[in-house]
């Protein structure tokens, strides 16, 4: 009895050493295909505005040859600056997400006035708003909670959510800003937009890191799916959570909650000045 009880303990023990090993080898295994889904992603997104500075500035570079009219240098010149001006976005992008990802991410913490932040993103929205055609209203708070946060951070999240519902909500749609005192007494910020709406499936693409959801569409001008996982990543580093509600074709929903006076963990608060600097405000 004793012989078949260690044969047994040993046979468990060596099925767990397999397991484990099984395990890991599962796991590097993803980690790896992450890592080259992450780099093709990435080597498109800088390739393609990349390649519109290279053609357009040959193009200019023969404007003699090809006796262009003034309107078309202009043009090819505004091309090129979109074009490096989307690069230069999408390279800071790749930069933040990478800190994050390493623990590296420094915010610059002091306390927010979080209402003033929502009406300055509303107020540079209202132009976009009136030229696609899209009614923005905002509900927001005088007496919203203090928050302690970067506040380039957390406006960087709001113009990205703002930035989003107006980008995927069709003209004639509306897209509103609600902010209160949560239940816990924190911020609540809702975001709400009658557009193109999400399935579940779709909302967990549109968290990965170079998700979109219809990848399909030649968008690099609109974005590079980076920046929905930014926020909810700096959400997450003020100690609040970003949930998403969404229904296809009927809108969706972002709430953010941000805990009062949150405190900015002693990690994330140790931000120096000129690593503040660095990342700045989109
Ligand atoms: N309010 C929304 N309604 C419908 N789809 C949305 C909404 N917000 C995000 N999405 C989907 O999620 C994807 C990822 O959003 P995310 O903000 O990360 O990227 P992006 O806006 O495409 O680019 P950027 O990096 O410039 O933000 C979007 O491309 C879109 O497909
Ligand atoms: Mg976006």
């Amino acid at each position: 009895m004793a012989e078949y009880s260690s044969l047994l303990a040993d046979s468990v023990l060596r099925h767990k050493a397999w397991f484990a090993e099984h395990t890991a080898r599962i796991e590097t295994q993803l980690a790896s295909t992450v890592k080259s889904e992450f780099i093709a992603n990435m080597s498109h997104e800088l390739r393609t505005p990349l390649n519109t500075v290279i053609g357009f500035a040959k193009l200019l570079g023969e404007h003699q040859k090809r006796a262009l009219a003034d309107a078309e240098v202009v043009e090819y010149a505004d091309l090129i600056r979109d074009a490096a001006t989307h690069l230069l976005a999408v390279i800071n992008d790749i930069l933040d997400m990478s800190k994050m990802q390493s623990g590296k991410y420094t915010l610059d913490a002091g306390e927010v006035e979080l209402d003033e932040i929502l009406q300055a993103a509303l107020a540079s929205f209202r132009p976009t708003a009136v030229e696609v055609g899209i009614t923005l209203g905002g509900q927001i708070d005088r007496h919203l909670p203090m928050v302690k946060g970067d506040p380039a951070k957390l406006r960087q999240v709001f113009t990205n959510l703002i930035g989003n519902a107006l980008k995927f909500t069709p003209p004639g749609g509306s897209v509103t800003i609600e902010a209160g005192t949560g239940a816990g007494g924190g911020a609540t910020v809702r975001v709400r937009d009658t557009g193109l709406g999400m399935t579940g499936e779709e909302i967990a693409v549109a968290l990965t890191p170079f998700g979109q959801v219809d990848a399909s569409r030649s968008r690099w001008r609109e974005g590079t799916g980076l920046g929905l996982p930014i926020a909810k990543a700096l959400v997450q580093l003020h100690g609040g959570r970003l949930e998403i509600r969404s229904a296809k074709t009927l809108g969706t929903e972002v709430t953010v909650v941000l805990p009062q006076g949150s405190e900015v963990s002693d990690v994330h608060r140790r931000a120096a000045p000129r690593d503040a600097a660095h990342h700045g405000a989109p």
